[in-house]
Formats: C-alpha cells, sequence, structure tokens
C-alpha cells in the first residue's frame, strides 16, 4: 500500500474521508484480483479493510452508499423478477460444426464487403447465461436476463452479488450510459464444490456449471446467490453513450480499462487462415480457463462494418460461433462401487475399463444417485458414455442397451454401509 494512505487513526477525524478511500480502495484490489488477475494483498488484509469499512458504515450510517462493496450481501427476497424491454435486442450467434462450414460464413462476409477486407476476432465462446448490465454515470443501475432477446428478467439484485461485476467502473470519466454485454458462469472448480458439498447434504446435484449459474441466478433471494460461487465475462455492447472503440478488439481492451473483466485470452486474426489457427490454439488451451468452453466466436475486428453487414432474423452476419466436438469416449461399465461421504451419505460412482478423453486416461465416473442408475437403467456391463460436464471426474451421460448379451446386472444399493457397517437409512 502506498504510504500516503490515509492511516485508520484518521477515521476519528474524518471518517467519511476515510470510507471513501477504503471503497476505493477495494474497488481497486477487486479490479486487480477479478479482473487483472495480480492480487496485490493477501485475502487477510483485504478482509482488514473491508471490516474498517464496514464498521465505519455502522457507526455512520449516514455515510452508506450503494455501490459500497460492503453492499454485496443481498438484499430482501423477491416474490418475481419483472420484465425489461431491451434496449437494442440481445442477439444470438448463428453456429458452424466444421472448419467448411466457417470458412463457408468467412466467404459470404467477403463478398458482402465487396473488395474492402476486414480482420476477425477469435474469442472463446462462454458456457454461461447472457445478461446485459447497465453502468450510468459509471454505477451499475440495472442488469437482465437475454429472456427472448427482446424482453428479459430483471435480476440486478442478483448481479450485485458477483463480485466481478463492478458495482462502480474505474477511470475518472466513465461515459454517461454504457450497457455491456456478457456472460455470467459459475468457475469449474466452485461449480465442483458446490456439488459436493449439494451431494453430501443430500441435495440435488446440478448436472454442469452452466445449469449451475442459471439455477442460481433465478433464486429470488440474492443472499443466497450470493453464496454461490458466480463470475462474469463481459465481451459486447448495447447502448452507449460516447465513442466506443472502431475495432472489437479494442473494445475488449476499453471494457477492461474500466474494470470489467473481459475474456482472458483473445486472437486478432488477418484472414481465415489464423482464424482457423486461433481457434486450434484455443481448443487446445480452454482447460486453462475457468468457465466451459464449447467453442470459439469469430467476430469481425471492424466494427464499422456491422451495419454494412446487417443481420439475419436473430443473428448477426459480422459474427458466427465455431462448435468444437463434445469431449465423449464410450467405454464399458466394470462396476459400480459406492463412496461414503463425509456427512455419511452414499455415491455410487462408476468404475470404468480406461479409456482416453480430453488428454487424460479415465477410470471412474459420477453417477449421481441410485435413483438415476434405475431411471436409466444403468447396468454393470454395459457400454455407456461419458462427458467431461465441469466436474474433475466425468459424467455416465448414457448407456448403449441395443449391446446388451444378458451379462449385464442390474445395480442395487448395499444394506450395510461399506464404511461403517451400519444399515443404510
Ligand atoms: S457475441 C451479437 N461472444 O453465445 C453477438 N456471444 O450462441 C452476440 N456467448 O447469445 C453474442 N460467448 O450468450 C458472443 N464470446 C462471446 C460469447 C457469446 C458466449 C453466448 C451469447 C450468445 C450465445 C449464442
Amino acid at each position: 500500500m502506498a504510504d500516503s494512505t490515509p492511516k485508520s487513526g484518521h477515521d476519528q477525524v474524518m471518517p467519511a474521508k476515510r470510507a471513501q478511500w477504503l471503497r476505493a480502495e477495494l474497488d481497486r484490489h477487486n479490479r486487480l484480483y477479478y479482473v487483472e488477475a495480480r492480487p496485490e494483498i493477501s485475502d487477510r488484509d483485504y478482509d482488514q479493510l473491508y471490516s474498517e469499512l464496514a464498521d465505519i458504515e455502522e457507526r455512520h450510517p449516514e455515510l452508506a452508499s450503494d455501490d459500497s462493496p460492503t453492499r454485496r450481501v443481498g438484499g430482501a427476497p423477491l416474490k418475481e423478477f419483472t420484465s425489461v424491454r431491451h434496449a437494442s435486442p440481445m442477439l444470438s450467434l448463428d453456429n458452424t460444426y466444421s472448419r467448411e462450414e466457417l470458412l463457408e460464413f468467412l466467404n459470404r462476409i467477403a463478398r458482402r464487403l465487396a473488395g474492402r477486407t476486414c480482420s476477425y476476432v477469435v474469442e472463446p465462446k462462454i458456457d454461461g447465461v447472457a445478461v446485459t448490465v447497465r453502468y450510468k454515470q459509471g454505477r451499475l443501475e440495472q442488469g437482465c436476463t437475454r429472456g427472448n432477446g427482446e424482453v428479459g428478467d430483471d435480476i440486478t439484485a442478483n448481479l450485485r452479488v458477483i463480485r466481478s461485476i463492478p458495482l462502480r467502473l474505474a477511470g475518472a470519466q466513465p461515459p454517461p450510459l454504457l450497457e455491456v454485454r456478457g456472460e455470467v458462469f459459475m468457475p469449474r472448480d466452485g461449480f465442483a464444490e458446490l456439488n459436493r458439498m449439494r451431494r453430501e447434504a443430500g441435495a440435488t446435484v446440478f448436472a454442469n456449471p452452466r445449469n449451475a449459474a442459471a439455477g442460481s441466478l433465478k433464486l429470488l433471494d440474492s443472499a443466497q446467490v450470493a453464496r454461490r460461487p458466480l463470475a462474469a465475462v463481459f465481451y459486447g455492447l448495447g447502448a452507449a453513450t460516447g465513442a466506443a472503440p472502431e475495432r472489437h478488439g479494442e473494445l475488449l481492451e476499453y471494457l477492461r480499462s474500466m474494470g470489467l473483466p473481459v475474456p482472458p485470452r483473445h486472437w486478432i486474426c488477418a484472414g481465415p487462415e489464423d482464424v482457423l489457427r486461433a481457434l486450434d490454439e484455443l481448443q487446445s488451451s480452454r482447460d486453462n480457463f475457468p468457465f466451459e468452453t464449447d467453442g470459439g466466436v469469430v467476430k469481425v475486428d471492424e466494427r464499422e462494418l456491422y451495419e454494412a453487414l446487417g443481420m439475419t432474423a436473430k443473428s448477426p452476419r459480422w459474427a458466427v460461433a465455431f462448435k468444437f466436438e463434445p469431449e465423449r469416449a464410450v467405454t464399458r461399465l466394470r462396476a459400480i462401487t459406492v463412496q461414503v461421504g463425509r456427512t455419511g451419505v452414499l455415491t455410487p460412482v462408476a468404475e470404468l475399463e480406461p479409456v482416453a478423453l480430453a488428454g487424460s486416461t479415465i477410470n471412474r465416473a459420477t453417477l449421481h444417485n441410485a435413483d438415476d442408475i434405475k431411471r436409466r437403467d444403468i447396468r454393470v456391463g454395459d457400454l455407456v458414455t461419458i462427458e467431461k460436464a465441469g466436474e474433475v471426474i466425468p459424467v455416465v451421460t448414457g448407456v448403449d442397451k441395443s449391446v446388451r448379451d444378458g451379462t449385464e446386472e442390474v445395480f442395487a444399493m448395499p444394506g450395510n454401509c461399506p464404511s461403517c457397517g451400519g444399515a443404510v437409512t
């Protein structure tokens, strides 16, 4: 911390000044942590600054402010969300599934530009929940879901508790109006931990991080949302006043300079060849991202060309999604064992014939619970499909019943606990 900073002793004399400094400092550390991934202080030091601010605000309620970092705890539960019409529609993207299809799309762009050239930006396609967030004079004013693209739900209270979404934009002169679009996601490790806790508590688990994020944003109690590990990434602009950057790559830098989290990597590409190379790089580096990536998004870099390129019914002609092959494999289910959680919950685990999946050898997979095994009629000896679904351990997503030879065995939960021998309830 800089030496010129007010010391806590000053609090007695000028609590307003100290609170203001603490807020700015906490905002800055949030940004360093969530946006720039280079924290300067320990969690413990952060907590200390935070408690000092909370303390001042408690003793001087007149100093409390809506955009204080202490106001991330959540407000009173809602009965329902209100509908909001988007200032400009939230579009979706056309998908391409092969290099040929993608090259065709890029060729169409070239034809439409009739001689003008353009470059492209490749960025990860974040598998989350699309949101739009409006800042007025740099303050977070409203946040909504995509809904049907025209009308979404007002989820402002839930977005305010997500730490990586700034309540105030950084910089001395934020634009009067800035609406940013992006994705809320549940980081992989947070998702795995949430499911672990839910499994232990006997609650239903989420199928994947996207469902977990969507389910969390639908909660009517933002205090509950605050306990869910959620994060956000922004990659686009809605309504905005003032001059916006001319290129998409610059737009990402611009958003980042205001303290907004943007995709961790993007590639500027001169032409189709570069685009294909970037998509390869993206695919091989995607495990390093905290979110699930089921593909890349290719966007024309020159934003001034967007109007000329126009759109189809629901998607722009200047951007397209390129979907990766899902990470899936088929193997034999050798056995189903039962794992005992810390709180005594029994979880069935698939023991598999080892198979290669997304760069590692897999020999175990998650089977959610006994009812699920029964409902899907999964038997020991079956050929099963496993898929990476965000958790470290893959999940059994399918079973091929057509190749059974009659030796497959129906699974039954043991009557006694494999760990303590006690009766299973
Ligand atoms: S751009 C007008 N960029 O994917 C273009 N979308 O399948 C609007 N998505 O509705 C979207 N990552 O919710 C864009 N880097 C990214 C994205 C992204 C994920 C979502 C978005 C969109 C959906 C389309």
